[in-house]
């Protein structure tokens, strides 16, 4: 598949006003949206300014509806196994305390989790006596899928996967990590926060039970907006940790009955206008086609890895093999304040704390890094210009 053309991107950027403002390196953090999801947030804003917010809720019931069914097809599954929530977070959070752990079972995870994650791990370590076990990383920080396979055990309980982590262009084997998992009785979970809209995703191919989802990142969303999918096996089989008057219908004084469909992890109150946004970021997603966007952007990113080790002083973190569109390097001036001055330039870039991916900052040796995060919308020219000016500022803190 070939990555957009030219025209293809000038089309995209057209129809994205913030890249006529910004050089926008900070995709990993949240994206520039494209019109048809602004407009789709603003014009049920709108509505609700007309005629109240229960009642725009159900003119628009049909509409808002619509985020299951594109979220379906895009993720190749059924509508009633999609979740509307407001965060990543909150969508892997429901996944993990729907699962019933016991003391001594065991949580094998990856070396590059997102500190949200980790710490959730430790809590359950500390409330319920579980094991945590991060699978040590092959030699491209991916995680190794022979020692991943001698630590499955009767024990394990959990294999739960960052599929791209916050600070590199790691993209975690999830499929051939669901072929060693298929058959055993053990749940399996991705964190598809940073892959979402940047790499295809393919439930059934996966083979997971559950996948959270963010939409402001590569899905180019509203903020707080996000997904999770459940598999059948999952519905059928756990129960979430909490239940409102969404999740669940109070049939009798002491009678209540939980939602069999994806509805079971949502509560009542949603934020509607993202709900809007986000299924408009899905066909826009949809309709510019993930594959390309994401030979489009891994071909750019490669082309920022490159220009940044050729300048004087920038370390890059290049685990080699197939990486995906978030470039990280370090430099000679604090992390923080390079990018303050990148911003008086136009360009947006981001921090990655060393407390945001510990274990994997900690084995490769990292402080805190610069992260560069590319989309398919981002030009060459833009990538020549930001190299430009971290060149100059270099230069200049360097004498
Ligand atoms: C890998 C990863 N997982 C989870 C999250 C949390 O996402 P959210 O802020 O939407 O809850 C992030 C946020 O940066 C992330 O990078």
């Amino acid at each position: 598949m070939d990555s957009f053309n030219e025209q293809e991107i000038r089309k995209f950027r057209e129809q994205t006003p913030g890249t006529r403002n910004v050089i926008h390196l900070n995709n990993a953090g949240a994206a520039l949206s494209p019109e048809p999801v602004i407009r789709a947030q603003q014009e049920y804003l709108d509505r609700e300014a007309e005629i109240g917010g229960y009642e725009v809720n159900r003119e628009k019931k049909s509409e808002l509806d619509q985020v299951y069914q594109v979220a379906a097809a895009w993720l190749n599954c059924h509508s009633r196994n999609i979740a509307y929530t407001d965060s990543a977070t909150t969508s892997w959070l429901r996944a993990l305390y729907a699962i019933p752990f016991e003391s001594g079972d065991v949580i094998l995870t990856s070396e590059i989790e997102y500190a949200s994650n980790y710490l959730s791990y430790l809590h359950l370590a500390r409330q319920r006596g579980v094991q945590v076990k991060p699978v040590a990383s092959d030699e491209h920080g991916r995680v190794d899928l022979n020692k991943l396979g001698n630590q499955l055990s009767d024990e394990v309980k959990l294999v739960a996967i960052t599929h791209v982590p916050t600070n590199s262009g790691i993209i975690n084997p999830v499929e051939e990590i669901g072929e060693k998992l298929k058959g055993r009785d053990i749940w399996y979970l991705i964190d598809a926060c940073q892959s979402a809209g940047q790499v295809p995703l393919d439930v059934e191919a996966i083979g997971c039970d559950f996948l959270s989802v963010t939409g402001r990142k590569y899905l180019r969303g509203p903020r707080s907006s996000g997904l999770l999918f459940a598999s059948d096996r999952a519905l059928e089989s756990t129960t979430p940790f909490t239940v409102d008057l969404h999740s669940a219908e109070w049939t009798g004084r002491d009678e209540y009955e939980i939602h069999p469909d994806g509805r079971r992890f949502e509560q009542w109150e949603q934020n509607l206008s993202g709900k809007s946004g986000l299924a408009a970021a899905i066909s826009y997603y949809l309709d510019a086609g993930p594959e390309q966007v994401f030979e489009t952007l891994a071909k750019r990113a490669e082309e920022l890895r490159k220009r940044l080790k050729n300048i004087d002083g920038v370390t890059v973190y290049d685990a080699g093999g197939l990486q995906g569109g978030i470039v990280t390097f370090d430099t000679p001036v604090k992390p923080s304040d390079l990018k303050n001055q990148l911003t008086e330039f136009g360009i947006n870039v981001s921090v990655s704390p060393v407390n945001s991916t510990l274990i994997d900052m900690n084995a490769r040796g990292f402080g805190d890094l610069i992260r560069a995060s590319v989309h398919y919308y981002n030009t060459e020219e833009e990538l020549t210009r930001f190299a430009e000016v971290l060149e100059a500022l270099l230069q200049k803190t360097s004498t």
